[in-house]
């Protein structure tokens, strides 16, 4: 898509803009120890201690601590007790992400006008409050388990939100230059992306600005198909897959199968140095995709001219696509948890605004290299 293009469309969006997002607030996952999970995310991602929940400030069910490095934020929950909703949700799915949510002007208003096109209400408009001031949030469902809440905080200056605890630890890794949610992957169903395309367009007022079919997303053995939704100014993009008939089992079946159902596949987090930031995450311990070398014989040959050195890129297996708005450099860690399920995308963004069309082939030959070896494929 021409830039001219996609400027006309957010002009046009944002004036008749129903849901008006300001960007990813956080993402909650749900996992099944989340005190080391805190612990996993500081020291191999290097985020730092926010805010926390739990018996301490009078909850009885569940523990959840809040991480931030620069506009990134996660939460991870985990259940203290059987049988409640969180325990129930690792139990099907292992650990994953519950709650995309979206931060908002007006969260009784985002309800409203979502649930009056047919969203499916999770949590109508509640008001927290503490010292600090008030959150308003409400959410509606998505795809599988997943959840968007509309996070409104305009009025509160504490840590985090009311309930939460300022968390001050003696623990602090240094920061590894992740900045902010650039998209969140969900994976759907069989026949059911456009189903979602539709969700996202009806309820939520987003866009389908890009679109990959199987003969984008194939190998000689796996396929699958992909729609990417945004919303009006760009600043949340649902890329949504679907799997595709293939000689052997797509990745997205490999993940519904594990997940048991739909779910987030994978959350790409912008740098602004991606050989620095990859460098530090792979020396604590984060392990990334094997890219052939081959890969990076011709790859100059068809993205042209690039600022950094191939030298650390190959090494590291950081991949390069080019569009007509200029480049991006990204790299896919490996699951990181024992399940199949989710994983993370590094991403740095030099004009490009698509996402790694020329990268797919060799992407999904080495997920179907992982997959092979976990007797998948
Ligand atoms: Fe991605």
């Amino acid at each position: 898509m021409k830039t001219s293009t996609i400027a006309h469309l957010k002009n046009d969006k944002i004036q008749n803009d129903f849901l008006p997002l300001q960007g990813t607030e956080y993402v909650e996952f749900y996992v099944g120890n989340a005190k080391q999970a805190a612990h996993y995310y500081k020291t191999a991602f290097g985020f730092q201690s926010l805010a926390y929940a739990g018996p301490e400030t009078g909850l009885k069910d569940k523990a959840s601590y809040v991480l931030r490095q620069n506009k990134l934020t996660f939460v991870l929950t985990t259940p203290l007790q059987k049988g409640n909703e969180i325990a129930d949700h690792i139990n099907k799915h292992g650990d994953g992400v519950k709650i995309l949510a979206l931060k908002v002007d007006d969260a009784k208003n985002a309800w409203k006008e979502t649930t009056k096109r047919g969203g499916r209400s999770y949590m109508e408009p509640l008001t927290l409050k503490d010292e600090f001031g008030e959150v308003v949030m409400s959410g509606i469902h998505t795809y599988g388990e997943t959840v968007h809440l509309f996070i409104e905080r305009k009025n509160y200056r504490g840590a985090f939100m009311p309930g939460y605890r300022k968390w001050e630890s003696a623990y602090n890794p240094p920061e590894t230059g992740l900045l902010y949610v650039d998209h969140c992957v969900g994976n759907v169903g069989w026949n059911q992306m456009n189903k979602w395309v539709k969700f996202y367009e009806e309820v939520m007022g987003f866009r389908n600005i890009l679109s990959f079919d199987d003969k984008d997303i194939s190998t000689e053995y796996s396929a699958l198909m992909s729609k990417v939704m945004s919303n009006g100014n760009g600043y949340v993009k649902f890329p949504i897959n679907e799997p595709a008939e293939g000689k052997k089992k797509s990745q997205v079946e490999e993940y519904l199968d594990f997940y048991n159902g739909e779910g987030c596949q994978h959350i790409a987090i912008a740098t602004n140095n991606i050989i620095n930031t990859v460098t530090q995450l792979k020396d604590r311990g984060i392990e990334f995709l094997k890219i052939p070398a081959s890969y990076y014989a011709d790859v100059l040959d068809r993205v042209g001219h690039i600022d950094e050195d191939l030298k650390p890129l190959s090494e590291l297996g950081i991949l390069i696509d080019r569009d007509n708005e200029g480049y991006l450099l990204q790299i896919f860690s490996k699951p990181v948890e024992d399940r199949p399920t989710l994983f993370f995308e590094i991403i740095q963004r030099k004009g490009a605004q698509s996402f790694g069309k020329g990268n797919f082939k060799a992407l999904f030959e080495a997920i179907e290299w992982e997959q092979a070896e976990r007797g998948n494929l």
